[in-house]
This record gives structure tokens, C-alpha cells and sequence, in this order.
């Protein structure tokens, strides 16, 4: 179990790496990203270097049995390389030159970028390949953070060119574009722009593919720093995701690109359901891994700095994140950062080491955990019964304008399913709708706006073969252009769920609706035409009273669900779920306790106020207890 974080020792003189890695023993730390800000001071001018301080930390940190994940630093070009390479520089959706000042600021379609990119990443990579203390590569830092688009002349040429490989001729793209709408047919490639402060009603496919491409522009990035150090060096390379808040980069298409998945996660400090976000991001990000183990490259100790509030972590709250992360496949605990910085941005952003020093509170917790942690030997896959279905091209295009509501949003839906079946201990594995769901008993759908034909029939066979479907309402609407599929909706699950739509209803901002039994549901309406499909639940009152609002389809071995509001409680319709699919899990325990089983380990974690005792009948758990109560 890798237990550290970012180490920035660059901010600080040559005395305190020395008080540094004395308490970095002191409290366990075994690991260390190393390097991540510092191509200015490594590269002090072009193509002159100054490795002598880096030899000096590494060496040592590795005197002191500390290992290093070693960054290359190139998400954060110096301030020399933009006034030499103004072609680089960032530019916004609005056309504006971005101001240096800050990381992030280049243009992913920079090939000055790229070169010089490549250019530290050799030195760094032929430099200190063989030096003991590498345990890992850490290349960039956050791609897409600031700058997942840029909106650059070259930025267009670029796009152009991306477009001509994916579609070879102008025709394919103005048919999978659509652009008989308006008479927008393209006759030139360089007739495409880039939507830069886009006009209202941009072609909705050209949104989407602008999308595509920043992911491959990074990836493109990412590649080429990855395939220098690998000529180098044996070591597992890694890059830090933003799961589930970057909107802009679609995460199944990295992870297959990273030999460890690493993730950095932060606490929504003023959401009361927090670690329920939490327990989500680290779902996703152990499927992203395929389930193997994954890293928790960053997480905070208390308070981050860039939060409208930014409350601290209250105590014990610190391991309690920690532990869950294990809890759900993580093989560290890893801080941003070591120290908290004298000076910069997030000099309010709480560290391992605060401001207050050694004497606080804050660090009793650190050295505790590091205590608990670091010598941790959880081994073994987190099993999942349930998935649910998550994919970032839904994400963009649920969220493009002109939608049937503004209430449409891809998290919310996926949050609220999430959420019920974390309060009924159920683990849940994220999946791609075209992944293979066979090992699951029940699959929720709660927000798949875009499925092509094939993920629809994906889920069809995966039901007939005996498995249960969950749909929620505005899913199978389009394919990945945008385009709404033939005949009536929703088009790619019209067949499986044996219904078709007629006529959507959105709700008013404040409107309420029940349904047969009395409960309320808020948002969504719609006329649902069983076709095989039997009504379980009907509208009692608005737009479609006396019509569907819960349905039921038997095909195959298996079940297909179709929700067409959103209930104000989706407890019990999973619970009914959760029994008919025979998903196990534990009963009669309250709805704070978390509950993950990983390998031989059974993590229970109290997310309550109070005491909580749990019969071993209840979680049936032999063996020993490893990590004690506080
Ligand atoms: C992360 C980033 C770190 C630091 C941290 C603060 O997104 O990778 O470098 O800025 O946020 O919370």
C-alpha cells in the first residue's frame, strides 16, 4: 500500500527536505510524486538543464527508503517557453489569447508543445531511469484541466485534419453531421470551424466530435511522453485522471492507454453526501481499471482552497475517505501535498504537513493513518453484482443545448440511482453500454442518452440471457451524431424494453406529480405505449394521468424496467429490483454505514453520528478486525 502524495520540494531550501523525509518516515510515507511543477527550474532556458537539485532530492529520498513516482513536468510550460513560442499559447472559446501566469496555459495542437514536451521528457527519462528510487512514471499532470480545448488557428487545422481521417470524405461528414438542416452542407474541408463563440443552435454532431477530438488531442500528448519513457525505463507509467469532474475527457478511452489507472479525488467539502460522491468516483474509477487495483494519486488531509467554501475535514473524516478509497480497490493513499506551500495559488490548501507544523492535530491524524495504512496488505478484487451504466458521449450530448428541459442533466440521474443503492450496501460496478454485462444480475440505466444500435442490442442480449435492465427515462434517444434513431422513441431500446414513446411531457421547475400509490415524482412526463411491456405503476395525475409510468418486459430469462419520471424516492423500485434479480446484501443495517467487501477484507465504515453495532449475522464476517474503531 503506497501511502504519500505530491512532494514540491523545489519551494522550499535545502534544510527542511531534511526535517522532509524525517517525518516522512515518521509517518509512514512510502511514496512520493516527485518533479510535477518543475520544468522551469529543470529547464531554465531552452535546451540548457539543471538537474543537480532533482539528483540531490532523489537521492535522498531514496537514503531514506522512500520511493518515486517521477513526473514529467509538462503541465506547466515555463514562462521563457511562451515568449519564445507565442504560437502555443492558449487560446478560449471567446478567441482571447490566454495570459501565462498560471499551468496549463498551451494549445494541445501545438506542435512547439509537443516538441518541447518530448524534449525534458528524454532528458528525464534517459537521466534517472536507472536510478533506484523510480517506482513509477507520473507523466503530466490532470490533462484537459484548463485547457481540454483551445480554439487556436492551428487548434482548426488540426481539427480539419482529424475530421478527414475519421471520415474520409466531405459527404460522410455532412451526412453524419446532418447538415441538410439549414443548407449548412460543407463543400471544403477548411469551411469547418472550430466553435469558437458558437452562434445559437451550433450543428449538435460537430459539438460532439469538436469534443471527440480534445480527448484524442491529448491523448495524442500523453502517448508520445509515455512511448520516450518506456524506451527507457521498464516502470509502470501513469498519468492522474479527474474522474468523474472532467467533463471533457472520456475516461474509457484513457484508461486503456495507462498501465496503472491513478485518480485524484476532492471532497465536495459542503455536500452532505460526500462520501457518498466519493464511494461513486472510486466505483468508476476501480471499473475504469477493469477491476484490478488502481492509485489514489491525490486527495486532500482537510480543506482544499478552491471550493466557494472550503470546509475542513472534520475529525476522523480524513481516514474515513482514506479507507473507503481502499475499501474500493485503491492500493494508495496518496495527498496533494507533502507541505503546504509559503506562497502560490493554494497556499490555503491544506497538506500532510500544515502551516501549524508538527504539533497539531492535523498531523496526529497523518502520522496515525500512515501508521495504519502504509503496513496494510489488502489484496483481492472488489465483486459487483449490479452496474451501472456510465458514458461520457452521453454526458456531452445530454448536456448540448436546446434539450427538451433544462432539468436534463447526466449526473443528476446516475447520482440518484447511485446514491439508493449505496444506502442499501450494494456495490456497483460502472460499465460502457457495449461492455459484456453477463456477469451482472441487474444493470441500471439511468442516464444513456446516446446508445448506438449495437449497445442497444447489447442490453437486449444481455436480457434475454437472464439478466435484469433498468431504464430511466431520455435514454436510447440518439446515436453518437445526435441523431434521433428511426421510427419512435427511444429508438435503441424500443425492442427491449417492449414500449415506444409518444410524446415527451417535461415538468415545470417546481411542478409535482404522483403517481398510482401516492408517490410524488418531480421533472419528467411522458405517453408510454406498452408494446409486450405490462404497466406496473400508471400516472396518477399530470400530463399522462392513466398512462405508464413504471413498466416490466420479460424477454428471454431475463427482465427489462422502464421508469418515465423521476420519483422523489428510487429506493423502493430498486429494492422490488434488487430482490427480483436476487442481488445478496447485508439488511436491517442503517443507511450511513458503508459497507465494501474487498478480497478477504470487509470494510465496514460509519459515515453516521452515533455508535453503530452490527451483528456478524448481519455482515457475515469471520476472522479478525484489522483496522480498529476510534
Ligand atoms: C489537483 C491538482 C493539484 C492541486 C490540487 C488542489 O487538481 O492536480 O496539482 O492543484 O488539485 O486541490
Amino acid at each position: 500500500m503506497y501511502f504519500g502524495g505530491d512532494y514540491n520540494p523545489e519551494q522550499w531550501p535545502e534544510e527542511v527536505w531534511l526535517e522532509d523525509v524525517r517525518l516522512m518516515r515518521e509517518s509512514g510515507v512510502n511514496l512520493v510524486s516527485l518533479g510535477i511543477f518543475a520544468w522551469g527550474l529543470l529547464e531554465p532556458a531552452e535546451g540548457r538543464y539543471d538537474f543537480g537539485w532533482l539528483d540531490r532530492v532523489m537521492d535522498l529520498l531514496h537514503d531514506n527508503g522512500i520511493q518515486v513516482d517521477l513526473a514529467t513536468p509538462t503541465s506547466s510550460p515555463p514562462s521563457w517557453f511562451r515568449r519564445s513560442h507565442p504560437a502555443s499559447r492558449l487560446v478560449s472559446q471567446d478567441g482571447q489569447v490566454v495570459s501565462g501566469g498560471s499551468r496549463h496555459g498551451f494549445c494541445p495542437s501545438s506542435p512547439e508543445y509537443a516538441m518541447a514536451a518530448a524534449r525534458i521528457t528524454e532528458q528525464l527519462a534517459q537521466r534517472y531511469a536507472g536510478h533506484p528510487a523510480v517506482v513509477m512514471w507520473h507523466v503530466h499532470n490532470e490533462y484537459g484541466w484548463a485547457n481540454a480545448s483551445c480554439y487556436c488557428d492551428a487548434s482548426q487545422e488540426h481539427f480539419r485534419r482529424w475530421l478527414r481521417d475519421r471520415y474520409g470524405t466531405l459527404e460522410a461528414l455532412n451526412a453524419a453531421w446532418g447538415t441538410l438542416f439549414w443548407g449548412l452542407t460543407y463543400r471544403a474541408w477548411d469551411e469547418i470551424e472550430v466553435p469558437r463563440n458558437p452562434p445559437p443552435g451550433l450543428i449538435p454532431a460537430l459539438a460532439l466530435d469538436f469534443q471527440r477530438f480534445g480527448v484524442d488531442a491529448h491523448i495524442a500528448l500523453f502517448r508520445a511522453e509515455r512511448d520516450i519513457i518506456k524506451r527507457h525505463s521498464a516502470k509502470p507509467v501513469t498519468t492522474n485522471f479527474m474522474i468523474a469532474n472532467c467533463k471533457p475527457m472520456d475516461y474509457w478511452k484513457w484508461a486503456a492507454e495507462v498501465d496503472v489507472v491513478s485518480n485524484d479525488h476532492y471532497l465536495q467539502a459542503e455536500n452532505p453526501g460526500n462520501h457518498i460522491e466519493l464511494a461513486m468516483c472510486a466505483d468508476l474509477t476501480r471499473s475504469l481499471a477493469g477491476g484490478r487495483p488502481w492509485l489514489l494519486m491525490e486527495h486532500s488531509t482537510g480543506a482544499v482552497n478552491w471550493q466557494p467554501r472550503n470546509l475542513a475535514k472534520r475529525p476522523g473524516e480524513m481516514r474515513r475517505n482514506s479507507l473507503a478509497h481502499v475499501a474500493r480497490g485503491s492500493d494508495s493513499v496518496l495527498f496533494f501535498q507533502w507541505r503546504a506551500s509559503r506562497f502560490g495559488a493554494e497556499k490555503f490548501h491544506s497538506a500532510m504537513v500544515p502551516h501549524a507544523g508538527t504539533d497539531s492535530d492535523l498531523w496526529r491524524e497523518v502520522v496515525a493513518l500512515g501508521q495504519e495504512v502504509a503496513p496494510l496488505a489488502v489484496e483481492g478484487r472488489v465483486e459487483a453484482e449490479v452496474a451501472v451504466v456510465w458514458d461520457w458521449e452521453s454526458w456531452w450530448a445530454l448536456e448540448l443545448p436546446w434539450r427538451p428541459s433544462s432539468d436534463l442533466e447526466f449526473r443528476e440521474r446516475i447520482e440518484t440511482y447511485y446514491a439508493a443503492l449505496w444506502r442499501e450496501h450494494v456495490t456497483v460496478d460502472f460499465v460502457h453500454p457495449s461492455h459484456d454485462l453477463s456477469r451482472y444480475k441487474l444493470v441500471v440505466a439511468p442516464s444513456s442518452y446516446v446508445l448506438s444500435q449495437e449497445a442497444g442490442k447489447n442490453l437486449q442480449r444481455y436480457v434475454e440471457s437472464g439478466g435484469h435492465l433498468l431504464v430511466s427515462f431520455f435514454s436510447g434517444i440518439v446515436d453518437g451524431n445526435d441523431t434521433v434513431h428511426p421510427g419512435s422513441h427511444p429508438g435503441a431500446l424500443r425492442e427491449v424494453l417492449g414500449l415506444s414513446v409518444e410524446e415527451f411531457h417535461p415538468l415545470g421547475a417546481r411542478a409535482e406529480i404522483s403517481l398510482e400509490g401516492g408517490q410524488p415524482a418531480t421533472t419528467w412526463s411522458e405517453r408510454v405505449r406498452p408494446a409486450g411491456a405490462l404497466a406496473v405503476r400508471n400516472f396518477a395525475s399530470g400530463p399522462d394521468a392513466g398512462h405508464p409510468a413504471l413498466t416490466r418486459h420479460d424477454l428471454g430469462r431475463g427482465s427489462a424496467w422502464y421508469v418515465a419520471t423521476a420519483p422523489a424516492d428510487v429506493r423502493p423500485l430498486l429494492r422490488d429490483l434488487l430482490d427480483h434479480a436476487g442481488v445478496e446484501r447485508p439488511r436491517g443495517l442503517p443507511d450511513d454505514l458503508e459497507v465494501v467487501r474487498r478480497g478477504r477484507h470487509t470494510f465496514l465504515i460509519n459515515h453516521g453520528d452515533g455508535p453503530v453495532t452490527v451483528a456478524s449475522t448481519t455482515v457475515p464476517a469471520g476472522g479478525v478486525e484489522i483496522l480498529l474503531e476510534d
